[in-house]
Parts: structure tokens; C-alpha cells; sequence
């Protein structure tokens, strides 16, 4: 299914992803399970979306609520025919040195983001309701606002980001693929520091590093920010043009356990954009001129999702109920075993298992 619109119809509504920094937010990321039933449980679902998040939003309008739903390229082509947008494909892994970008499993992403994470922490309680037993989670993070927009390395984090038409303009695609126009692309990564040797620096080698200041976020002047600074490595300049992606970085971490980390999460309407960034980062540039923040930060997740227009999700129609025929092997299939073990699936608590929200028609839309 594809949003091209038609002359004079609306030009479709994106999801909300060059939204503000918020206090809260939760980073989750789920596979689906295997099978017909599993896909059709998650195309249902997507419709669904706009009237939860506005049943849980309007619980506290100032609270902002917000999410974002992306697909991994496998899902993709599960759920939906061609075409597919035009730059989706897995996540690709960047080994270098020491260094290594991972790629990690994860078939969608839900970025949700409120000043408040009873906010998030329902929107999500009530997708994993929904989506039930026909998803596996992979990862949960849930990230916090450190001090005046800091990440726990001690810099604030989000200073350069794009706003207002500058952010949309960075992560809307447009007429460059008409038939997903109002869609973007995320890259996410969990990473977790090294904040003993981190802290052993002084201010001065971290801000080279960074290639800011520390207390005040000022850039480095030209003469003394490294070309292998954070933020040097980060500049994309195409026909002499800066290229910008939008960032909505979080810090989180479980103290107790020595956990401090940063969830990195690039929105952009072309992930060439960000793999470049990637590349300068881990591989360098010019190569072996690399990002000295990876000597004290380890990408442990990485993936690619698409993340279509809201009116895309909106226009998603369930698939007849599909009942899955018994596979080679299965219990009641032609090689059934004896006895075969039950098959294995997340089980949700009896309070998140809730089969009707009472709520009324689900479908609307997404910014509201
Ligand atoms: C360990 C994870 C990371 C940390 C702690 C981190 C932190 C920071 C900080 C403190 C800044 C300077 C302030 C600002 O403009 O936001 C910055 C800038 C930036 N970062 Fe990161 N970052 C991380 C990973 C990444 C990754 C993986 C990418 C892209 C693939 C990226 C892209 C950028 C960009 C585009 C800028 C702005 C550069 C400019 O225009 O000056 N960052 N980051």
C-alpha cells in the first residue's frame, strides 16, 4: 500500500519525529513472531495506534505524549507488497579496529516520548497488550533527562539538531520517493560508557573529544577542535550543503549494576546521511582518523527502521484472520512427534492482557 496522494488530495501527515526533547522516554524494540496470525495481529494493530496514543495523551495534554512506530526491512516485506520504500534494508555493521557498530535483531521500533514516563510507561504497557503474544521483546530503555539536556558524559547533547521546517525538511521524505513521501528513516543504538576512564581525562582532552565545552556547550573554535572531534566527524556536507539529521538521544543506565549509557536515535530522510556519520565515526576521515568517544563508548544494539507517514498507518487494513497451517514437524502437522512441546511465546501479565480498551473507534490520527 502506498500514500502517493493524488492531485489536489492532502499531502500525508508524518509521524511526530522531529518532536522537541521531552523529559521521558521509552526505546522499544520487539520482534514478530513467525507466522500469518503474528503478521496480521501487527497490521491490525497499526490503525490502532493514533487512538491509543490519544486515549493514554489525553490523560495530560501538557504532558506531551508522543510515539513513533518504525519497521525493520524483513517485517517490511512480511507485512506489506511492493512497493517498499525506496532505501530500507538492514542494519549494516561497521567493524574497524577496536571498533564495532553491531547489527542486532529488531523487527519494530516504538519510540515513545512524554514529559513524563508514567506517560510512556502506560502508551507502552498498552501496545504490548495489544500486540500480545504475536511479538518477542528485544530491548526496552528507558531514558531520562540528565540535567539541562546532558548525556552522562557531562555535555549537553542535542545542541545542533535542526528545528521547526529545518527538522522537517532533514526527516520528511518528499517528492525523492513519492509513494512513502511523509515517511523517514531512524538508526538506533544502545551504547554504554566507560565512565572510570572517561572521567580519568581531564575537561580539556574531553572537549577535544566532544570538540565543545563542557560547562557552557560553546564549539570549539577551528584552530584547536580536532578533525576527529565528535562533532567534526558528524558534519555532512553534500554539493557544499550541510546535510542534518534530527537526534533525540537519551541517557539511561541501572546504577546498581554499573550501567551508564547513551541511546543514540538519528531520524533523516535518507539513512545514508547517518551511515556516513557512521563510518567517519568508527572507520574515520580521513580512515584511522576516528571518533575518540569510542574509546569510552560501545555500541551493544544497531538498527535501521522505516518509519512511515501516520496517514500510512491509518490507511493499514487488517488481513482476514489467518490461521497458520500446522508446519513439518509441528503438533498436527505431517511429522507431528509424539509429543511436541508447546510453543513457546512471551505471556503477558492478566492485567496488560486486555482484549477490548472500551474506547471506541481506534483510528485517527497520530500528531494528535
Ligand atoms: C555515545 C554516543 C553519542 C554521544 C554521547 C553523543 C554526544 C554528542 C554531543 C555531546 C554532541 C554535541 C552537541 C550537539 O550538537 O548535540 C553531539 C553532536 C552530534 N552528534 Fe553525537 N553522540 C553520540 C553518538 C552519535 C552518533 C552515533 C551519531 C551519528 C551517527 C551522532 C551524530 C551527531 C551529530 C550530527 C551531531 C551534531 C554535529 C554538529 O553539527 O555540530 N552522534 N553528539
Amino acid at each position: 500500500m502506498t500514500v502517493s496522494a493524488p492531485v489536489g488530495a492532502s499531502p500525508p501527515v508524518p509521524q511526530k519525529v522531529a518532536a522537541p526533547l521531552t523529559r521521558a522516554a521509552i526505546f522499544l524494540v520487539v520482534t514478530v513472531n513467525p507466522g500469518a496470525a503474528n503478521a496480521a495481529t501487527v497490521k491490525s494493530f497499526c490503525a490502532d495506534l493514533g487512538g491509543l496514543l490519544r486515549a493514554v495523551g489525553f490523560r495530560d495534554l501538557e504532558g506531551k505524549l508522543s510515539c513513533v512506530m518504525g519497521f525493520g526491512s524483513d517485517l517490511w516485506d512480511r507485512l506489506f507488497p511492493p512497493p517498499r520504500p525506496a532505501e530500507l534494508h538492514p542494519f549494516r555493521e561497521i567493524r574497524a579496529g577496536a571498533r564495532h557498530a553491531v547489527a542486532t535483531q529488531g523487527d519494530l521500533l516504538f519510540h515513545i516520548r512524554a514529559m513524563r514516563m508514567d506517560l510512556c510507561f502506560e502508551l507502552a504497557t498498552q501496545v504490548m497488550a495489544r500486540l500480545g503474544p504475536a511479538v518477542a521483546p528485544v530491548y526496552e530503555v528507558q531514558g531520562f533527562q540528565y540535567f539541562d539536556d546532558r548525556d552522562l558524559l557531562g555535555f549537553v547533547d542535542g545542541t545542533e539538531n535542526p528545528v521547526d521546517q529545518a527538522a522537517i525538511d532533514a526527516t520528511v521524505i518528499g517528492a525523492e520517493d513519492a509513494a512513502f513521501a511523509g515517511g523517514s528513516y531512524v538508526i538506533v543504538q544502545k551504547y554504554l560508557h566507560d565512565m572510570a576512564a572517561w572521567n580519568a581525562l581531564s575537561t580539556e582532552a574531553q572537549e577535544r573529544i566532544i570538540g565543545r565545552t563542557k560547562l557552557a556547550d560553546i564549539e570549539l573554535d577551528e584552530s584547536t577542535k580536532p578533525t576527529n572531534a565528535h562533532s567534526a566527524l558528524t558534519v555532512i556536507e553534500e554539493g557544499g550543503k550541510e546535510i542534518k539529521i534530527v537526534r533525540a538521544n537519551m541517557p539511561f543506565g541501572h546504577v546498581g549494576q554499573g550501567e551508564f549509557g547513551t541511546y543514540f536515535i538519528g531520524y533523516a530522510r535518507s539513512p545514508r546521511t547517518i551511515e556516513q556519520m557512521l563510518t567517519n565515526m568508527f572507520v574515520g576521515r580521513p580512515p584511522g582518523n576516528y571518533d575518540r568517544l569510542l574509546d569510552f563508548s560501545r555500541a551493544v544494539t544497531g538498527n535501521l527502521f522505516f518509519v512511515p507517514s501516520s496517514t500510512f498507518l491509518q490507511d493499514v487494513t487488517a488481513d482476514p484472520p489467518a490461521i497458520d497451517p500446522p508446519a513439518n514437524g509441528a503438533p498436527g502437522g505431517p511429522d507431528a512427534p509424539i509429543e511436541a512441546p508447546p510453543a513457546k511465546t512471551p505471556q503477558l501479565t492478566p492485567s496488560t492482557r486486555q482484549g477490548s480498551l472500551g474506547i471506541g473507534s481506534l483510528k485517527g490520527d497520530l500528531q494528535a
